[in-house]
């Protein structure tokens, strides 16, 4: 049978980390069925940025090491995100302008040691709420700012100055599913344009779960695809403990729901039109290892291989769905 990346016209990544390369398995299955990677964790800024005037490399080297050892693409996760704020930049006391200076060292530092070799990068990440309004509480940059928008679109130039040929997105959660949050971001991209900020594609992180409506996932997607840019799928996986059980064990039903979901995505988005396709990403590679258990619940089988790296049924249905 012909594998992901081979049957998909668009990039097909998985969320790594260094830290599982050494599992017998791990980077076998990614090598195989994957065209591109992101970096689960080592690309973010408290991964990276341990002191004002200290960056540390090595997980993010290895990453792109091993990527390009196997021909596989890069897409870099995150250059700017309140919850990836080292501790030591959080509490910074910065006002906006010295805030910002540092920012601005940050992604020059970081996008520039990897030009020619990232091809995309999320420059920012979840700075909406899903009601469209900007996300104040939680990230204190924006007490700082008179027009946080405005700082976000200096982002996207600082990181388009360091890498010309990157492709720059924004990225968030329930922009499918959360109509406010959608048309936020729209508004942003349209602004973008008129301003002139370089910024090339949008992402849905499609964190879902087997009982979403799917017709609000293709119709959330098509509307996404109307802005004419890139659409990107970034950190997809498929719920099946709706309830959060700790008992929970899936049924037969169950595992062809999450089979059809992962067509249907796969469906959806092979329908977009062709130059506004850029890759559908999983968020991990097999239901040994997910963010989801744990923070969500002890209990979760979200992705396209089994405990043993085996292929799932929801890696056949998704399979089926790519054009
Ligand atoms: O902090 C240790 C570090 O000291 C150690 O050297 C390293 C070795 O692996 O691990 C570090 O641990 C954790 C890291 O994951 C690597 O496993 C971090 O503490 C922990 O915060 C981090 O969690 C990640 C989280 O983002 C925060 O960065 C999750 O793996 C990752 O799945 C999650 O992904 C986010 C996306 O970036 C944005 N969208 C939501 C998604 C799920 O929350």
């Amino acid at each position: 049978t012909s594998v992901l990346k081979e049957k998909a016209s668009f990039g097909i990544g998985a969320a790594i980390k260094t830290s599982l390369m050494s599992e017998n398995g791990y980077t076998q299955t990614v090598t195989k069925h994957f065209s591109q990677i992101t970096a689960e964790w080592e690309m973010k800024m408290d991964a990276i940025w341990t002191s004002s005037t200290n960056y540390q490399w090595a997980g993010a080297d290895k990453l792109v090491d091993f990527a390009i050892q196997n021909d596989l693409d890069v897409h870099g996760h995150t250059l700017v995100w309140y919850k990836s704020f080292p501790g030591w930049f959080k509490n910074s006391g910065y006002d906006s302008t010295a805030f910002e200076d540092h920012v601005k060292a940050y992604i020059n530092t970081v996008v520039g040691r990897y030009k020619g070799k990232i091809i995309s990068w999320d420059v920012a990440n979840e700075i909406f709420n899903d009601n469209g309004s900007l996300r104040i509480t939680d990230c204190p940059v924006y007490a700082t700012f008179k027009d946080p928008i405005a700082f976000y679109g200096r982002c996207f130039q600082y990181a388009h100055e360091a890498d010309p040929d990157a492709k720059l997105f924004y990225n968030d959660y329930s922009v499918v599913i959360a109509p406010g949050k959608r048309n936020a971001i729209k508004n942003m991209v349209q602004r973008f344009k008129n301003e002139g900020i370089p910024i090339h594609g949008i992402g849905d992180q499609f964190h879902y779960r087997i009982n979403n409506d799917k017709s609000t996932l293709r119709n959330g997607l098509n509307d996404m695809a109307s802005t004419g840019l890139l659409v990107h799928i970034s950190e997809l996986d498929i719920v099946m403990n709706v309830n959060k059980s700790d008992s929970y064990v899936f049924t037969e039903a169950e595992e062809k729901k999450q089979s059809d979901m992962y067509k249907h995505i796969a469906e959806s988005y092979a329908a977009l039109p062709a130059q506004q396709k850029f890759a559908i990403s999983l968020w991990g590679v097999t239901d040994k290892h997910t963010w989801l258990t744990g923070s969500w619940h002890p209990k979760e089988y979200p992705l396209l291989f089994d405990q043993s790296y085996q292929p799932k049924e929801a890696y056949k249905g998704f399979l089926s769905g790519l054009n």
